[in-house]
């Protein structure tokens, strides 16, 4: 690793750790469906456009990595997939004898809570387990180790909030709101070039890290190219910001906090990853395309099981601003509130939300 490729530094949010009642582990059955949504898509890349003889034939170890992988269970469900689909192509193409055996990377920032993770993981696991603590922004495994990458649902996390958003002389400072799709244009450009900024650093990453026909596939929450931004439902983080504007009222949070605060995320199109991928030129892209996870859901979407989940997501986030206190009252009043949100919630995640795609190394 040279000087400039040193550790990335990122600040980090980590999900809600343990198993309790607010943790990622209890609340995030949206993710695991959208992943078990893209299983079909991953067997089928793995299929069809992976040549796993070439990549095994100097070596009889396959590495996956999950980048972002969080506490579980997910990450696990997500890794036994694509270990199976591994497998199967290995059979198919007529490797019976050499079963590769596989090391699985578990990545996350190091405050991850990767003592519940290897506390979890899975008896009777068919792969070597490591974890790898660190941000995908930067460099985290050796040149060409990796034969499969998978990401789900994290690479939209931006490594930092724009540096704009918290000037007050400059046009993208985002008074009174706390993300970028009710606000104004400047705002929303300034969290675009923040991801574009992001994402060359991630490929760079990936370039230097997986194989010559190695393969990546990611799922993270998106926006059609057909659609602006501002279209894009923020519902409930308008719901956050209008509840902290109500408690600024009531004197219980400085304005000045919430004029500082900012979601560091950013759903972009299939269009925005498309040019970055190009402008790289160490990937093909495979497949790129909208889903709507939430059309092959069993769990129930309601209002009070959307606003746990959103809160085992963005509590960290919310609590290294607005210390603990404020937080758990933030939820508490928007739980409060979810009669009122669930009315809009239906109207508004009828869409595609998620984009999903594969890349393969050149
Ligand atoms: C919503 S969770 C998704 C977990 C899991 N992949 C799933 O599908 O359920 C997003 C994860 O991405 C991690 N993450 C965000 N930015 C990251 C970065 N720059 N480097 C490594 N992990 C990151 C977060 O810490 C979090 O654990």
């Amino acid at each position: 690793m040279s000087n400039k490729e040193a550790v990335a530094m990122t600040e980090s949010y980590p999900m809600n750790g343990g198993d309790g009642t607010y943790s990622y582990t209890s609340n995030s059955t949206y993710q695991r469906e959208s992943s078990l949504y893209a299983k079909e898509m991953i067997d089928e890349a793995i299929a069809k456009k992976l040549d796993i003889k070439s990549l095994i034939s100097n070596s009889n170890t396959l590495c996956i990595a999950d980048l972002g992988c969080s506490v579980g269970p997910n990450t696990f469900i997500a890794m036994q997939n694509v270990l199976e689909a591994l497998e199967k192509k290995c059979l198919s193409q007529g490797n019976g004898s050499k079963v590769p055996e596989f090391q699985v990377f578990f990545n996350d920032h190091a405050s991850n809570d990767f003592n519940t993770l290897f506390a979890s993981l899975p008896h009777g696991r068919q792969y070597f387990a490591a974890g790898v603590p660190g941000s995908f922004y930067g460099r985290l495994f050796p040149e060409s180790s990796l034969h499969f990458v998978y990401s789900s649902t994290a690479l939209h996390w931006l490594s930092k909030v724009p540096e704009e958003l918290l000037d007050k002389n400059s046009q993208a400072w985002n008074k009174g709101r706390i993300f970028y799709p009710s606000a104004s244009e400047e705002v929303a450009n300034a969290y675009a070039a923040q991801f574009t900024k992001d994402m060359k650093n991630f490929l760079n990453a990936r370039a230097k890290e997986i194989v010559a026909g190695g393969m990546m596939v990611v799922l993270m929450p998106g926006l059609s190219d057909d659609i602006h931004y501002s279209q894009r439902s923020g519902l409930l983080i308008d719901f956050i910001g209008s509840t902290l504007m109500d408690m600024v009222n009531e004197g219980l949070v400085r304005e000045a906090q919430v004029d500082s605060f900012n979601i560091p995320a950013y759903c972009p199109s299939p269009k925005e990853i498309s040019r970055l991928v190009e402008e790289n030129g160490c990937f093909s892209i495979e497949r790129m395309q909208m889903m709507d996870p939430r059309s092959k859901m069993h769990s129930p979407f309601d209002a009070h099981t959307f606003i746990m989940h959103l809160r085992a997501v963005m509590e960290g986030v919310f609590t290294k601003h607005f210390g603990s206190e404020i937080v758990g009252e933030t939820f508490e009043r928007i739980s409060k509130k979810s009669a009122e949100f669930s009315c809009l919630l239906d109207k508004s995640y009828n869409e595609r939300n998620q984009v999903y795609f594969v890349l393969k190394h050149k």
